[in-house]
Order: structure tokens, then C-alpha cells, then sequence
């Protein structure tokens, strides 16, 4: 993968992330005792790719562990309690790497954190731990013994300009406009966009407008997660309203999106119950609309679940809410069976490339489409992973 193939060596290639800065800063100035660093922002903006690239440009030994693969606090104690004591085997510097901290508390046991935090304590070497959000609540305790390192979107200029390097390096023709609109459409995920690129250029010496359409599927959810934001976000019936004018989207399907993530965003019940009320009351409306094709009610459904949930909370949440795509929307353009399946064929992907099903939805299935068009590919990738026809079909038509 070229997300890969094309991860910074250096910090100085880690592009348009000023957290790189003040990484560097922390880690030349670390001694035991003083704070570990936080790395924390929106997924694919370079927080691991960037102790990657300190590790290669320093010639440190890096000691890694995925936080979410932990499954208890013996297990982060076995995998780095040790090495935070002992002097490097190499005698190179070292560096400690506890990626995704976030996930660790989603398992039942609540002692890893705790673990950590002692762990904290006695290192005597650096340890930087990366986080989507640090003002998670999970995380505040955690937080007393970190320096915070805030890092944030990736600047679609630098994005572009990454982007280029990328293509000019593997000998692909693309106009400047389409890595723009490819950056534009990653909304600051570096990750994103260098994957989208790859899925479009893939097989092709150049790459044109058409080739562009096939983004169709993520262009759908990231502008459906900006809708979100705002909504959520902001304290005005008027934003909020004029948001869901201004997207292409149906306010139906916003709608459910807005139920399934009601909790995710507001963390005070009686905000949450507010939100829900507003809900239930556009939903008569909704019903309306749908049963008796009365398109009158429609503004009194956007209204009411606009306005009433963006009213509900008492504050804004300064945090990052990862908003989920609602259960029961018929997302993949089938049946709850048909949702069924492509969880079930993921979830089988998974378990031969080694990962979740969550990551193959997001990260893998953009390829998919390209990879079918090639009946070699087809062939090869089917018998790989063990697919059936139908799923292959199933794949090719999200
Ligand atoms: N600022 C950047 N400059 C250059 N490449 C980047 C940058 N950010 C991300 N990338 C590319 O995207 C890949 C994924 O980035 P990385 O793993 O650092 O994301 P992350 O911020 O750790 O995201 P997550 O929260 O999902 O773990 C990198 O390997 C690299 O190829
Ligand atoms: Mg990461």
C-alpha cells in the first residue's frame, strides 16, 4: 500500500503537521521523570507515522505497542514493562510507542490505564502514546502525566503537494485539479487521500476526471460526517437549518444518522433525553412526508430535528466525536441481509489481511472495485480470500 510505501523516513517529510515540531522539542529534552508525550487528533494526520519517522531519523529503537490489542493490564505490562527499564540490547536510544490509547479502555478491563500510569511513573525512556481524542473522559487521568501534542488536519496544500511527489515517483500524469479535488475530499486525512489516490490510480499511466467518480462512497460519508459536526456543534437553529439546505443529502437519511450518534456527542442524559424528544416529534412528521407523500411537512421535520437537537445540549463539546453510520439505514443500498453479508465478508477479509472488519470497510473496500476490473486481479484476490461469486458481485456494486 502506498500509505506504506510512502510513509515519511524523516520528520522533516511528515507535511503540514505542526505537532512534528513539538515532538521533537519533547523528545530532546526528555528526562525520566518529566511528562510522556500525547499525540492526538483525527485519524490519518501523521500521529504514528510521525514516531516512525523520529525513530528512522534518530536511529532509535522503537518499542510499539497497539493499545486496542491489549487485552488486559498484565498485557501491556508484559509487552513494554520490561523494556522500560532495561537499557537497549542495541545500546541505541529508545523509544516507547502506545499506539491508540483510546482503545484500551473499551475492553473490560479497566485496569490497562491504570497499568500504563504506573508504567508512566518509573520509564526511563521517552513514551509518546497517540489518541483521537484527549479530552476523552477515559483518558483524564491519564492526561495529568502527558504533554499534549495537538495534531491537527492536514492542510490541503500540503496535501496536494504530497500527493504529487507521490505520482511523480510512480510515473502517473495527474492534473493538479484532481489531487486537489481528491485532497478536498480526504477533509485533512492524509491517509484518505493517499489510499484514494492509489485506488484510482491503480493499473494507469494517467488519471482523468472519470476516474475520479469511483470516490463516490467516501465523498458520501465525509460530507455526511460535516453535516454532523455542525449540527452538533453549533448552538443556532439557523447553522443547523442551513446546513442540511445546503447538502445534497436527504434529510431522511440525516435523520438517522442523527439517532444513531445522539450519544456519541452529548454525554449529559438530560441533554440526550431533550435530543430524542426532538426526534420522536420530527419522526411524526417524517412519517407524513413518507406515508402521505405530503412534501409540506418536510421543512417541519428538518425544523424540528435540526434545531431541537442542535438546542438540546446546554454547551458545546470540544471533542472529536467519531460518528457512527446509523444500524438501521440502509447504508450499502440493500437490506438489513444484505448489510449482513458485507459484515460477515469483512469480517472474513479481516481475518486473512489481519485486521478488523471496521478497517476493511473503511480502507479496503475503495479498492475492491478497481481490483474486479481486471479479471487476473479478480481471479488472484478471489482465491486469496476465499470469495464467492456473490460476494465478489456484492463488492463491486457499494
Ligand atoms: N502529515 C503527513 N505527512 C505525510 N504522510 C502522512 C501524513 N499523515 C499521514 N500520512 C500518511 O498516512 C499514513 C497513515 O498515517 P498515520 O498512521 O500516521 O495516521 P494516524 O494519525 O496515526 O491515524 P490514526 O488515528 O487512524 O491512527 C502514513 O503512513 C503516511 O503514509
Ligand atoms: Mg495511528
Amino acid at each position: 500500500m502506498w500509505t506504506i510505501k510512502y510513509r515519511p523516513r524523516k520528520l522533516k517529510e511528515v507535511v503540514g503537521q505542526k505537532g512534528v515540531v513539538d515532538l521533537e522539542k519533547w523528545f530532546e529534552n526528555w528526562k525520566p521523570g518529566k511528562k510522556v508525550a500525547l499525540l492526538w487528533g483525527d485519524p490519518g494526520v501523521g500521529k504514528t507515522a510521525s514516531v516512525y519517522a523520529l525513530a528512522d531519523e534518530k536511529n532509535l529503537e522503537l518499542i510499539e505497542i497497539n493499545a486496542s490489542d491489549v487485552r488486559n493490564a498484565s498485557g501491556i505490562r508484559e509487552v513494554i514493562g520490561e523494556s522500560v527499564k532495561q537499557r537497549s540490547l542495541l545500546n541505541r536510544r529508545k523509544i516507547i510507542l502506545i499506539d491508540e490509547v483510546d482503545g484500551i479502555s473499551g475492553t473490560s478491563d479497566r485496569g490497562g490505564l491504570k497499568e500504563l500510569i504506573k508504567i508512566i511513573k518509573e520509564t526511563k525512556y521517552p513514551i509518546v502514546i497517540t489518541a483521537n481524542d484527549a479530552y476523552d473522559k477515559k483518558l483524564q487521568t491519564l492526561r495529568n502525566y502527558c504533554v499534549l501534542i495537538k495534531f491537527g488536519k492536514v492542510h490541503l496544500t500540503s496535501m496536494v503537494k504530497r500527493l504529487e511527489e507521490i505520482c511523480k515517483k510512480e510515473g502517473i500524469e495527474c492534473d493538479k485539479n484532481l489531487l486537489k479535488r481528491i485532497g478536498r475530499q480526504a477533509g485533512g486525512d492524509m491517509r484518505a487521500a493517499i489510499n484514494d489516490l492509489e485506488a484510482i490510480a491503480s493499473g494507469k499511466k494517467k488519471i482523468t476526471d472519470k476516474d475520479l467518480d469511483v470516490l463516490g462512497y467516501r465523498e458520501k460519508s465525509q460530507e455526511i460526517f460535516e453535516v454532523l459536526k455542525v449540527i452538533f456543534k453549533t448552538k443556532t437553529i439557523k447553522n443547523s437549518i442551513d446546513m442540511i439546505s445546503n447538502s445534497d443529502k436527504d434529510p431522511e437519511e440525516i435523520f438517522w444518522w442523527i439517532e444513531e450518534n445522539v450519544t456519541n456527542e452529548y454525554e449529559d442524559p438530560e441533554e440526550v433525553a431533550k435530543a430524542y424528544d426532538a426526534l420522536s416529534k420530527a419522526d411524526i412528521f417524517r412519517k407524513w412526508v413518507k406515508v402521505r407523500q405530503n412534501w409540506r411537512f418536510r421543512k417541519y421535520m428538518i425544523d424540528i430535528m435540526c434545531g431541537g437537537v442542535s438546542l438540546a445540549k446546554k454547551e458545546m463539546y470540544r471533542k472529536f466525536t467519531r460518528y457512527n453510520p446509523p444500524s438501521r439505514l440502509v447504508m450499502y443500498g440493500g437490506s438489513k441481509g444484505k448489510r449482513k453479508q458485507l459484515n460477515e465478508v469483512c469480517k472474513r477479509i479481516g481475518e486473512k489481511v489481519h485486521t478488523s472488519s471496521r478497517v476493511v470497510i473503511r480502507e479496503y473496500l475503495p479498492f475492491f472495485k478497481f481490483i474486479f476490473e481486471n479479471k487476473n486481479w479478480k481471479n488472484n484476490i478471489k482465491d486469496e480470500l476465499d470469495l464467492e461469486d456473490e460476494d465478489i458481485e456484492m463488492l463491486t456494486k457499494l
